[in-house]
């Protein structure tokens, strides 16, 4: 049996530090790069196509997170996803600075109506020349809808939403039919008005008449994305996604994800197992050697500031934990936040108890994946026990210090992977769809 290859993501976002709490003071971190600037962008970009990663992937949110103490005085003294730039802004210089490497990008449906979104997204498919993935999400945290003046509603509402959301979407993207745009310069003809539907949407949410803006992009539409995790996000993610990405803390976890998606693609939503790309979260801290492995990985932990760790669980579990004993076990707390995220903190020593106080820091590194520490073929062992037991299709790699743990990741882990047969030595496809789902 051929071995599987793995798919790599960048994962990282637009703003001083990604999802390792703290790195922006770390010593490594952003020497001479200004994470505001186009430089940063490009030099980030070319270095994972250096490494044949399938694509920088964006994640965002919309305001500062405000649950813990009720304010977000903390995340913004500890640069706790604090500031963040808007992340589609980084498409086009991504793309521009490649020519292969995709670039999958959060943007919320929350606050913008599916024709502008479809019209955005559209157009950076063109930009980027068919290299674009879009990672939906509908906005988990309070502070996100404080900060447009609404009442956050709960889940099933949000996901009945987006639902039609994506309904609406589906039919903006088809409506060119082939031959559409004619562009015949003798007869003046420019577009074939019959070949190009009036999208006429009347639902519960939305209502939209009109014609899609932007002609047909490379991709017909990006790579659809997603990371819902509750049992109502699974099943979204299973009749929607093209690629899934989910942070299992242990091999069981990730055999018991994969089991429970691909039964979900077979029995509920027709879809062969397999056909979704499960990527799963990890954090490389690779050296030359295991001391320098286990050093670098000390002096990252090191950087984690505890009230910003905490402050950060708060924000993304929806919790104000300022107000917990912090001995407390995880395992007795029920979050309304990302629960899938939860889980990470759950399951982080397969089940035994863990405390908040532990929880936090754990988090805080890496958002609960698993970690990997050592020299590239101890990475790759790693790697090759989560694809072949696990079930994972490839990784999203957690950024820790930038852009030096993707250039490390270039220089020692790729060759390592290529030389197993576990990564590409060329690209093969011409847009990210091609690369990443393979067809
Ligand atoms: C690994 C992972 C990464 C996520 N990244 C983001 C993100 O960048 N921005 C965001 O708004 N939501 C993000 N989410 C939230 C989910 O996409 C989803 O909206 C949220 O988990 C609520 O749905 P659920 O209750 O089904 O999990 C992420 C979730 C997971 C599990």
């Amino acid at each position: 049996m051929s071995k599987k290859q793995a798919h790599l993501l960048g994962f990282v976002q637009h703003g001083v530090n990604s999802h390792a709490t703290g790195m922006w003071r770390h010593a490594r971190d952003k020497i001479n790069w200004n994470y505001a600037a186009p430089d940063y962008w490009i030099h980030m970009a070319r270095t994972m196509e250096r490494g044949f990663f399938d694509a920088m992937f964006i994640a965002d949110e919309l305001a500062p997170y405000n649950t813990h103490g009720g304010s977000s005085d903390p995340v913004i003294r500890y640069a706790v996803q604090f500031p963040v730039h808007e992340p589609s802004t980084i498409v086009p210089i991504v793309a521009g600075a490649t020519r292969h490497l995709g670039v999958g990008v959060t943007l919320s449906t929350a606050f913008e109506h599916p024709y502008s979104m479809c019209r955005r997204l559209s157009s950076l498919d063109h930009l980027s020349g068919g290299r674009v993935a879009w990672n939906i999400v509908s906005s988990y945290s309070k502070s996100e809808w404080d900060a447009y003046g609404a009442s956050m509603t709960d889940r099933s509402r949000r996901y009945e939403r987006l639902e039609e959301y994506m309904a609406l979407c589906y039919e903006l993207w088809n409506s060119y039919e082939d031959g559409a745009i004619v562009a015949d310069r003798a007869s003046g003809i420019y577009a074939d008005p019959s070949k190009i539907r009036e999208v006429n949407f009347d639902g519960q949410f939305f209502r939209c008449r009109a014609r899609h803006f932007v002609a047909p992009s490379p991709q017909g539409h990006p790579v659809l994305w997603q990371a819902g995790s509750s049992d109502t996000g699974r099943d979204f993610a299973a009749r929607h996604a093209e690629a899934i990405f989910a942070v299992l803390p242990t091999v069981n976890r990730m055999r018991q994800y994969t089991e429970d998606l691909n039964n979900r693609l077979e029995h509920k939503f027709s879809r062969p197992p397999g056909s979704v790309k499960l990527i799963f979260g990890l954090q490389t801290v690779v050296g030359e050697t295991r001391a320098e492995a286990e050093d670098k990985y000390e002096r990252i932990k090191a950087c984690i500031p505890a009230e910003g760790a905490l402050a950060w669980m708060s924000g993304h579990f929806g919790l104000d934990f300022s107000r917990y004993d912090l001995d407390e076990y995880v395992q007795n707390i029920e979050v309304p936040g990302i629960q899938g995220l939860f889980e990470s903190v759950v399951y982080a020593k397969d089940g035994a108890p863990v405390t908040l106080r532990e929880a936090a820091m754990i988090y805080a590194q890496g958002m609960g994946m698993p970690v990997a520490v050592g020299t590239a073929k101890d990475i790759v062992d790693a790697m090759e026990v989560y694809m072949d037991e696990g079930g994972a299709d490839g990784f999203m790699l957690a950024a820790t210090y930038t852009p030096g743990c993707f250039e490390e990741f270039a220089d020692l882990v790729t060759p390592e992977l290529q030389r197993r047969g576990r990564l590409r030595g060329a690209y093969t496809g011409r847009t990210l769809r091609e690369n990443l789902i393979g067809r």
